[in-house]
Formats: C-alpha cells, sequence, structure tokens
C-alpha cells in the first residue's frame, strides 16, 4: 500500500519569453561553439526576456494558464508562494505583484529562495500550509529572469542559463492522488561554489562593485555537477523510501533540468530508463526553478503523463540546496 496525500496538482501552465538565443547566436557573443555546448550541457537553444523584462508578467502568465487549466478561478486562490532569485525588485515579494496582476484578492502571498530546488521547496511549503491553516488552493509558483544576472562575457556561465516561470495549483486530493511525499536539504558549506554577492546587503551598487560584475552569477561548474548528481541522487531515494515506492514505479522522473549529463548521471544513479526521464534542456537551458513546473506542464500536456502517473521531481542548486518529490497525478 503506497500512501496518499493531502493535497494534489488540480492545473498547471507555464511561459516562456518569445525570443530565442540560439547556440549559434553565442558564437557571435563568446568563444564557443555549439559542438561545445551540446556535447558538455545538451543545451540547444533557451528563450530570453528583454532587457528590464518583469518576472512578475511570465509568473502571472503561467497562473493564469495553471488556474485555468485546474478550471478554477482567481477568487479560489488563497495562497502564492513563488520561488525565484531573480524577483523584479528586492522587495516586495515579486508575488505580491502577481496578486495584483491575477486579481486574487483572497491570496497572501509572498517568495521563497531557494535557487533552482526553490519549486520543490515551494510546494512543501504550501502542501504544509494547506495541511495546516484553513486554506484550500495555493499556487506555486517557481520563475526565473536568470540572464538578467549572467555575464555576458564568461563563456563558462552564459551559455547555461534561460528565463521562463512555471506553475502548479494545489487543492485538496481525492482518490489515492496528491503529494505523497517531499524531502529537502541543504548545506551552506558550499554556498562559494554557486552564489551571486552583488544583490544583498554586504555589496552595495557602487561604481566599482557594478565595475566588478560583482552583481553578477558565479559558478564553480565542475564542483556543482558532482554535488549535484549525489545529492540529486540521495534526495530521490529518501523521497521514495518516505511515499513507500520504488523508482521502478515511477512513470516519469522530471530532475532540474541544468545539464544533459547531469540528467543522465542520475538517472543511472535511480536506475531509471530512458523513457521514465523527461529532457526539455535542449530546447529551454537551465531555467532555475523554473525548469521543474516547466517540465511538468510540458509533460502532461503532451500526454506523457496524465491523471493516475506516478511522477518523481528532483532539484539542486545553490546554497548547495537539494529537494525531491513523489506525485501520484
Ligand atoms: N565554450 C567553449 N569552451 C568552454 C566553454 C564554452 N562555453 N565553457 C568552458 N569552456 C572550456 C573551459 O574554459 C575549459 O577549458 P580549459 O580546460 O582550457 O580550462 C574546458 O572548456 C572545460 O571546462 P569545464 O568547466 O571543465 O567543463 P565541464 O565539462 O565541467 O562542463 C559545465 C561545464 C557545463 C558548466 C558543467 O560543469 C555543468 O553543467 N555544471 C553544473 C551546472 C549546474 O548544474 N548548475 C545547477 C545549478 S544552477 C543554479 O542553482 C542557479
Amino acid at each position: 500500500m503506497t500512501k496518499t496525500g493531502q493535497n494534489m496538482i488540480l492545473g498547471t501552465g507555464h511561459t516562456v519569453p518569445d525570443k530565442i538565443l540560439t547556440n549559434a547566436d553565442l558564437e557571435k557573443i563568446v568563444d564557443t561553439s555549439d559542438q561545445w555546448i551540446v556535447e558538455r550541457s545538451g543545451i540547444r537553444l533557451r528563450h530570453i526576456a528583454e532587457k528590464g523584462a518583469a518576472l512578475s508578467e511570465l509568473a502571472t502568465e503561467a497562473a493564469r494558464r495553471a488556474i485555468d487549466d485546474a478550471g478554477l478561478k482567481v477568487e479560489d486562490i488563497d495562497l502564492i508562494v513563488l520561488a525565484t532569485v531573480t524577483g523584479d525588485m528586492k522587495f516586495p515579494a515579486t508575488a505580491c505583484f502577481v496578486q495584483e496582476n491575477l486579481g486574487a484578492r483572497n491570496a497572501a502571498a509572498f517568495d521563497i529562495s531557494a535557487a533552482c530546488s526553490g519549486f520543490i521547496y515551494a510546494l512543501q511549503i504550501a502542501d504544509g500550509l494547506l495541511r495546516s491553516q484553513p486554506y484550500r488552493h495555493a499556487l506555486v509558483i517557481g520563475g526565473e529572469i536568470l540572464t538578467s544576472m549572467v555575464d555576458w562575457q564568461d563563456r563558462n556561465t552564459c551559455v547555461l542559463f534561460g528565463d521562463g516561470a512555471g506553475a502548479v495549483v494545489l487543492g485538496p486530493a481525492r482518490d489515492g492522488r496528491g503529494i505523497l511525499s517531499t524531502h529537502i536539504g541543504s548545506d551552506g558549506a558550499y554556498s562559494h561554489l554557486l552564489y551571486n554577492a552583488g544583490c544583498g546587503c554586504i555589496n552595495m551598487p557602487t561604481v566599482e562593485n557594478v565595475q566588478e560584475k560583482i552583481h553578477t552569477l558565479r559558478m564553480e561548474g565542475k564542483e556543482v555537477f558532482r554535488h549535484a548528481v549525489v545529492a540529486m541522487s540521495r534526495a530521490m531515494k529518501k523521497a521514495l523510501k518516505e511515499a513507500d515506492v520504488s523508482s521502478e514505479d515511477l512513470d516519469l522522473v522530471i530532475s532540474h533540468q541544468a545539464n544533459l549529463r547531469i540528467i543522465e548521471a542520475l538517472a543511472k544513479r535511480l536506475k531509471v530508463t530512458e523513457k521514465q526521464t523527461y529532457v526539455n534542456v535542449d530546447r529551454f537551458g537551465n531555467t532555475s526553478a523554473a525548469s521543474i513546473p516547466i517540465a511538468l506542464d510540458e509533460a502532461r500536456k503532451n500526454g506523457i503523463i496524465k491523471e493516475g502517473s506516478l511522477v518523481g521531481l528532483v532539484a539542486f542548486g545553490a546554497g548547495f540546496t537539494w529537494a525531491a518529490s513523489i506525485l501520484r497525478l
């Protein structure tokens, strides 16, 4: 007997900016090649927002689509939890702009920060609040305009990222469906391997700091890669055990879409087949907190997963943070 959830996904939605940046475009910006990017990351293109675009616009559109898909009205939404590290402003929370755009007057809205693991963290928080508070429906959004903090002269990082937003509506579970388990974890000892030091209180936006590009993303890619595979595999095994299912039972594994080689190494460790593994990193690049809800929505809309499917979500990101969840759709 597997566990049953208290809350399930009622609807999903996603959106990405129209503008596409191909590997051939990047060849004109930095010393790179389509061959290197495809071989090392699996990425072929990514969607990028215009300079100065608001994340709240992408998040609002993804949210609207998820609410429509759930067959609900905006007034039905009691809670908006938005995972991002690239919100519109330092404050107020981007979730509040989304609330205003939607006209979701009955919702409490706030952001959370757990980098690429953010969406699953947000799912866990929303599930917990739905269980403990008199709320019925939560909008859980993962969205990023990560290209706003990319150093376009650093070929080590600028080829990897894309922009977008994905959303789900959570509500009361029925028929043995729902979130069966979630495991989240972090280890701050590795914060120096992936960070942006320029958007906090330590490094003010002085002329010197801007010149030193202190406000751009920095990453030790090789180290992140190594930790990502180990931590995601461990997190997924914990979530599987908690849900009382095995990796063989999963219809689909949606892992954070950062790099095709990470996705394949993880699949090998978890002993899941190619058919059980969702890949869209080739078309979107690494969209951080948006990657899992974008993939989840695509997989549902493409009919790869449907009502009753058993799905594993797993992510890893700056912090380091990691998270995994098992859902019966
Ligand atoms: N084009 C051409 N050559 C490049 C490029 C590029 N775009 N980028 C790096 N290189 C070069 C390097 O300079 C290096 O050259 P050298 O040997 O002469 O010094 C060589 O290619 C190899 O570089 P590595 O960094 O060793 O390449 P690696 O195989 O590790 O791949 C990559 C790099 C793709 C970044 C990989 O390490 C990776 O994907 N890491 C994980 C990233 C990730 O998962 N992030 C998730 C979290 S993101 C978040 O939380 C916001």
